[in-house]
């Protein structure tokens, strides 16, 4: 089978290892890949957001599948084109995806149906939110509704603050129209869970749930970055806590989206919150996350490629999805400056007997040879019996691995030993 996975980091590295593990698959497209993935799958300098280039490659190559990784093309409408053209895809349409496109409406969606979620208002016009910012309750959040690499989120802990994010949003346009509109919502607070679900539209299908650790230094000290490591399990996340959000998030959502003709198909990720008045929705993403997917598809015991395909068909309530009962820890190793300006372009030794649990984000081959080409350069992931073994297997690895300027938390994991 030709397969073609759409995306180049991290995430995409391990989705494609993990549907490697089909002996059906014998080749897999990255477009556009990285050169830190290049023994893995033939990496086509095709950016994940032209559509018709990746619409048109596909059909040159007459793949037999596609997996639409990252928010961007799915939110473009990658899925809705290669399935005009009869390629079967995993991930939702664009009319789905608006899940995680648009958080206006996300919120207007869980208000509706009554989904536990942050209270919040909305605002068009710069001076309404910043009127309403004279009384709102401190700290407050100001979220930009489109996407916005992952920065759209700031956590506003005086007023002065939430006026400044308010106005580099919507007057200043710091994220173009993605801050047109921005949503206002109420701070909350509890252990943060991520949970990833395949789901066909019919049926639910949860990962193990994982810890993203968002903060670029130990103990969430410093700026927000796209994630610099991961646990899964997540502790806080129990059967019963599992039960609950079963019950009032996640059946709840599928239900919703169908009821609004937007059914969704492929991977729903649940940022939750456990606040002290229950499981609460912080953010819907209509993909696998990235650092979440390099801990929570190596426990993965079913074929990925057999439940993806389950869930393009509608099947997935006949199709088992099984995971281990054991504990992975992921180390994201970047380069020093990032989440803000860093240096790239130094040469990246993996150790050959270590690469199978190596995820690369951002590395080139340059004249033969592997060289950092990102801020986030790879994770590292260890599966053990037991958490501190697993982040113990995880920081061994890093230890291997060397590039000059390499940054790394050295804390992933302990606030869940703490729990
Ligand atoms: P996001 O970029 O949407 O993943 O949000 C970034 C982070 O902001 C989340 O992981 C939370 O830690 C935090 N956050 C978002 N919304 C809220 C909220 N309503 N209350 C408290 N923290 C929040
Ligand atoms: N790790 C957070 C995300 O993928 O959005």
């Amino acid at each position: 089978m030709k397969i073609l996975v759409v995306g180049g980091g991290g995430r995409e590295h391990a989705i494609i290892k993990k549907l490697k593990e089909n002996p059906a698959v014998n080749t897999v497209y990255a477009l556009p890949g990285n050169g830190g993935m290049s023994n893995d799958a033939i990496c086509v300098d095709i950016g994940a957001k032209d559509i018709d280039r990746i619409v048109a490659f596909a059909v040159e190559q007459q793949v037999d599948y596609a997996v639409v990784a990252p928010d961007d093309p799915l939110v473009l409408g990658c899925v809705d084109a290669l399935e005009e053209k009869g390629i079967p895809c995993f991930g939702p349409r664009a009319n789905a995806a608006i899940i995680e496109g648009s958080k206006v409406f996300s919120k207007n969606l869980m208000k509706k149906y009554n989904i536990p979620t942050a209270a919040y208002e909305v605002f068009e016009d710069c001076d309404a939110a910043l009127a309403y910012l004279e009384t709102a309750p401190i700290p407050t959040v100001i979220k930009a509704d489109g996407l916005a690499l992952g920065k759209g989120v700031i956590i506003a802990e005086t007023r002065e603050d939430a006026k400044q994010a308010v106005i580099s949003m919507m007057r200043d346009g710091q994220f173009g129209k993605s801050g047109s509109r921005v949503v206002i919502e109420e701070f909350l607070t509890g252990p943060e869970v991520s949970v990833l679900a395949f789901t066909d539209g019919k049926t639910v299908a949860p990962m193990v749930s994982s810890m993203d650790h968002k903060r670029a230094g130990d103990n969430d000290a410093g700026l927000n970055t796209g994630g610099m490591g991961t646990v899964a399990p997540n502790p806080y996340y129990t059967d019963d806590v599992a039960a609950v959000c079963m019950e009032t998030i996640f059946l709840p959502t599928i239900a919703a989206m169908n009821a609004e003709g937007r059914t969704f198909k492929g991977c729903l990720y649940f940022g939750l919150m456990l606040t002290p008045n229950g499981p609460k929705v912080i953010e819907y993403n209509c993909r696998f996350g990235d650092p979440e997917t390099q801990v929570v598809l190596p426990l993965l015991e079913s074929d990925l490629l057999t439940v993806m395909q389950a869930v393009t068909n509608g099947t997935l309530a006949d199709t088992p999805v099984v995971f281990k009962k054991q504990h992975a820890c992921c180390v994201i190793m970047a380069s020093n400056g990032y989440p803000q300006a860093y240096d790239k372009g130094f040469a990246l030794h993996i150790p050959a007997e270590i690469a199978d649990t190596v995820y690369v984000a951002g590395a080139a081959i340059k004249d033969g040879q592997l060289v950092t080409a990102g801020g986030r350069v790879l994770g590292a992931t260890a599966v053990a019996e037991s958490l501190p073994a697993a982040i113990d297997g995880a920081y061994a690895l890093v230890k291997q691995i060397r590039f000059d300027n390499a940054y790394y938390r050295k804390d992933i994991g302990q606030k869940a030993l703490k729990a």
